[in-house]
């Protein structure tokens, strides 16, 4: 079954499909499609306070307005006012209750863009409403025991009795922000009636299949009727898994009440105070451990601050659940999830889906135990990370940790990141340095690959060969900039011995591939790239019986690469080969369809196996941190990851500096705020909230794969790449944590939430009574 790989094809790293379109501007974007004549065009009009009874609208005042052709309001929607994913508890209008301050309640449809926001700006003198008082903080919320889903528990062994009886424990609070996902094309669909009864969306989203079970459910109609393509994304990072819904909805019932073509391309202001965000969490936590750093047992509180709805908030609590151990073999262990209901955004997936949440956690309370024993940060670690001595090798749920690789890779990131030497050169450093204070941590990573839900763990694909031997793949993933497609056309060029060149992907589209799951935990490639695979293969084979009839051979013999077809003396290009089987009336398309061996979950007990793989990596960060400011600087990152047998190293190293940079991000200057009595969000502009930029990124950057294939049967032994690198950007907060400790005295623990923006770097450095050394030079 082994056949010579087309040399350089798998494993090599062709460019993005797009990376010409991109760079020249010329890849066309929702809004980029050239518009119908009469295209319409929606804005919302959103609730001004955080909390309220909504009494009325002034539809007269609105459609008086420069251009206003109609104002929608909930009683327009003629089929169920939800756009909720999981849970129906999300209006795509208010209806009698405003949740938040942001919450869409009409939209106004004009000739133009302008003159649709111009009207809906007036929401605050149109909308009448009654404010109540507003929850605006997780904590609040959960002393009062009001979550948007029941508490979740994962529990191992008796945590009670070990953290009693542990020689040691240590306990604490301790809270992360939230984090915009900031993609850079903002929400947006377009709407377009169609003859007897149906409607064509253009939608920039991560899941198409929901967008139209929405939609059909909005209108009263079935999902025939509803057709969604979306060629790609300017990114997505969770944000348009489910909150691509609201928008999608409102265009298309406009475009259906005035069967005219619809655009809501939202503002990037509204976006922010219209859509939620990766939840903030705040911990209460309690350790046990032993003179070596040996963690005994933990019993945490994990609380989310989930907003007004439930959207995605119980499986990314799960996700946070089953990734607190993060690298570590936990023997007792109790963990509690809230998902805390607030009069906020309604808070979604991004990039880690509650993984990052609930790995950091873990991190920071080790940071602690190493600080009060004073021992070596890594050695603790490496003492506590998972091993197959003692049956130390099994996860809270379950989960036996089947292919670890935390030894030899950080044993290689120690090597090539020379990370002992650094550390005491950091140390001396900070002995002759009173003001600029150096801080280096290493941080590992494991994360679990498949949606913990294993019906989702399923991918169809459509591949038609041309007469003329040239390919068209279609496939259930969407396209948001991580190489989805590029990855899927290698792999079907690959199975076809065909160059790249003869592949192309098209957009995805609900008419093609029916019943997908989103794009989404990672698993595009892993996914997608076995349907398309086993389409192609289904091709291959006939094509190999058309071959072998015509050289007399076996059709196991034949071989298809360079972009021919042979066995032994005899061969034949492709393009021929295709032109005589169309001629026989042999089938030369197919579609394919996967689903992931082996998975089982246990929703209620959180117990099972829901990954069917994991990912692994590490992160060396060193930084630079001026106690006077409070200001930081990477000055160098060396990262290695495990993207098991690369499919496209190029691509995989482009997700690993990506999500790097997005983790820190998220844990040093992506900071938001809430008016504390309005509930307003005031960082909701690029002027406010800050992602990282060019200049941000590490003056020294090192960034490696780790050679080695998946151990399961994973799509050419490749593993998925998007989310776990997000969790390298741990290290950069550890190590702004162990550049402020250095103003303290030895075992100090410095009190450090995330994220660790300058103010908060600066209040921790005061808290250990250091300013006064820092003044002194
Ligand atoms: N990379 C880019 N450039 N843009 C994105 O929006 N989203 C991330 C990640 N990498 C994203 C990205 C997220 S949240 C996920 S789940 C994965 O890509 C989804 O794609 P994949 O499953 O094909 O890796
Ligand atoms: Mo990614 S958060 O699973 O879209």
């Amino acid at each position: 079954m082994t056949r010579p790989l087309k040399p350089g094809l798998i494993g090599s790293s062709p460019p993005h499909e797009s990376a010409l379109l991109h760079v020249a501007g010329e890849a066309r974007y929702t809004d980029d499609i050239p518009e119908a004549q009469g295209t319409l065009h929606a804005a919302l009009g959103l609730s001004p306070v955080a909390h309220g009874r909504l009494l009325g609208i002034d539809l007269d005042l609105l459609r008086r307005q420069p251009g206003v052709v109609a104002v929608l309001t909930a009683a327009d929607i003629p089929g169920s006012n939800n756009c909720g994913p999981l849970v129906h508890d999300d209006p795509i209008l208010a209806a009698e209750h405003l949740r938040y301050l942001g919450q869409p309640v009409f939209a106004v449809i004009a000739s133009s863009r302008l003159l649709a926001r111009r009207a809906a700006a007036l929401a605050k003198t149109a909308i009448r409403c009654e404010a109540l008082p507003a929850v605006l903080n997780a904590l609040q919320a959960h002393a009062a025991g009001d979550y948007v889903v029941p508490p979740m528990h994962l529990s191992r062994g008796d945590a009670a009795t070990a953290l009693a009886q542990a020689p040691h424990s240590l306990s604490g609070d301790w809270s992360v922000g939230g984090q915009e996902q900031f993609y850079l094309e903002g929400q947006i669909s377009y709407a377009l009636p169609q003859e007897q009864q149906a409607m064509l969306l253009h939608c920039s989203t991560q899941h198409p299949s929901e967008m139209q079970q929405l939609i059909a459910h909005a209108l009263g109609w079935h999902a025939h009727q509803v057709q969604v393509q979306c060629r790609r994304m300017g990114g997505g990072f969770g944000g348009k898994e489910s909150q691509s819904a609201l928008f999608a909805c409102v265009a298309a019932i406009a475009a259906q009440q005035l069967q005219r073509p619809v655009k809501l391309r939202v503002d990037r202001d509204d976006d922010f105070l219209i859509t939620g965000r990766r939840h903030g969490f705040d911990y209460r936590w309690q350790i046990g451990f032993d003179e070596q750093g040996h963690i005994l047992g933990a019993e945490v509180d994990l609380i989310a601050n989930c907003g007004h709805s439930a959207d995605l908030s119980a499986p990314v609590m799960a996700r946070a659940l089953c990734h607190f151990d993060n690298a570590y073999w936990l023997p007792h262990l109790a963990l509690h999830g809230f998902c805390a209901r607030t009069n906020t955004q309604s808070n979604t997936a991004f990039r880690g889906f509650g993984g990052p949440q609930g790995a950091l956690a873990i991190e920071m309370i080790l940071d602690s135990v190493v600080r009060r024993l004073g021992l070596d940060p890594l050695l603790v670690r490496q003492r506590n990370f998972y091993r197959s001595e003692g049956s130390c090798d099994v996860t809270p749920y379950g989960q036996p940790v089947a292919d670890n690789i935390l030894q030899p890779l950080t044993g290689q990131l120690l090597a090539s990141s020379d990370y002992h030497a650094r550390r005491a050169e950091v140390a001396r450093f900070n002995t002759s340095s009173a003001v600029l204070k150096k801080g280096l941590a290493l941080t590992p990573v494991k994360f679990g690959i498949s949606f913990n839900v294993v019906h989702l763990n399923q991918a169809g694909a459509l591949v038609h060969v041309y007469t003329d031997g040239s390919v068209m793949v279609n496939h259930g993933g969407t396209e948001m900039g991580q190489g989805l497609n590029t990855k899927v056309a290698q792999v079907v060029a690959h199975e076809l011995g065909l160059s790249l060149s003869a592949v192309r992907c098209s957009a995805t589209d609900t008419q093609k591939i029916a019943n997908t799951s989103a794009t989404a935990a990672s698993t595009g490639t892993d996914l997608n790239g076995k349907a398309a695979q086993q389409a192609a293969q289904t091709i291959r084979q006939r094509l190999a019986s058309c071959a072998a009839a015509l050289f007399g051979c076996d059709a196991a013999a034949i071989e298809f690469a360079n972009d021919e077809v042979r066995a032994g003396s005899h061969s034949l290009s492709f393009k021929d080969l295709v032109a005589k089987a169309y001629l026989q009336r042999v089938q030369l398309w197919s579609e394919g369809f996967y689903t992931t061996p082996g998975l089982q979950w246990d929703k209620t007990r959180l117990q099972g196996r829901p990954f069917y793989y994991f990912a692994y990596g590490a992160a060396v960060v060193e930084v630079l941190v001026d106690t006077l400011t409070g200001e930081n600087r990477i000055t160098r990152a060396d990262l290695l990851h495990d993207a098991g047998r690369s499919l496209n190293p190029a691509l995989d190293i482009g997700q690993v500096e990506g999500g790097f940079v997005q983790g820190v991000g998220w844990l040093t200057t992506e900071e938001l705020v809430w008016h504390p009595s309005s509930g307003a969000l005031l960082t909701h502009a690029p002027s406010t909230y800050k992602i990282p930029t060019a200049n941000d990124s590490p003056l020294d950057f090192r960034v490696s794969l780790f050679k080695q294939a998946n151990a399961v049967d994973s799509i050419h032994r490749s593993k998925a790449v998007g989310e776990p690198p997000l969790l390298l950007g741990f290290a950069a907060l550890l190590a702004i944590k162990d550049a402020v400790a250095a103003c303290g005295p030895a075992g100090c623990d410095p009190q450090l939430c995330a994220p660790a923006t300058a103010e908060r770097v600066l209040a921790a450095v005061d808290a250990l009574g250091a300013q006064g050394t820092a003044g002194t030079t």
